[in-house]
């Protein structure tokens, strides 16, 4: 079994990301496992840029094979914000929610979208980088308790409950994060071979 870090001390996040990559041959150990670790600094430009900073830094720091993400919220009608600025928006979830209703408050546009973008890190390198999105609609008002961040206030295309009204395993059927991830495991199970070899 290959084991995997993923560089997060986000918890909600990696909830999901085991119960994505339950019976994958991983062994993920999460950043909670290297207490000593700082975060680095995200002053990159995109989520790309991001999540490259995360992995390569996770994986200088844990020398073992690393993935990282970088994640947020871009709503059409205010230019794509908070994008990359999704966590820092405000103090908290609830801040957060309250500062997207207020600044979309009269706008008839509600389009948007959640994107992760996933880069994986080997030997001081990143190896690759993979994006996925989900599209949907900002609601009015929060609802629901499930999930984190902006889920409550989120319906994803073709469903009408939000993203926190729906189950953790509905939700990873269709979320970025299960988009991102599943290009992962694809490539994971692709390179494997070749990056076992690098590891032994
Ligand atoms: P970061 O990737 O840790 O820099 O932060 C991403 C931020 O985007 C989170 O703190 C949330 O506010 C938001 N976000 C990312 N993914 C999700 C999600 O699946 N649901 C709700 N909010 C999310």
């Amino acid at each position: 079994m290959t084991k995997i870090i993923a560089a997060t001390h986000n918890q909600h996040k990696l909830e999901e990301y085991r119960e994505l990559l339950d019976g994958q041959d991983l062994e993920i150990v999460s950043l909670n496992d290297y207490p000593e670790y700082a975060e680095p600094e995200e002053n990159g430009k995109t989520f790309e840029e991001n999540a490259n900073i995360k992995a390569l830094s996770g994986a200088n720091y844990c020398d073992i094979l690393t993935f990282a993400d970088d994640s947020g919220l871009e709503v059409e009608a205010l230019d794509n914000a908070p994008g990359i600025y999704s966590s820092r928006y405000a103090e908290n979830d609830p801040a957060r929610i309250a500062r997207i209703l207020k600044e979309l408050d009269g706008k008839e546009n509600r389009r948007a979208r959640f994107v992760c973008v996933i880069s994986i890190a080997f030997n001081k390198e990143i190896v690759a980088s993979f994006r996925g999105e989900v599209y949907g609609k900002i609601i009015d008002e929060p609802r629901g308790s499930n999930g984190f961040g902006y889920d409550p206030v989120f319906v994803p295309d073709g469903f009408d409950k939000s993203f926190a009204e729906l189950s953790q395993k509905e939700k990873n059927k269709i979320s970025h994060r299960a988009n991102a991830i599943e290009k992962v495991i694809e490539f994971v199970e692709d390179e494997m071979a070749i990056l076992d070899d690098e590891l032994s």
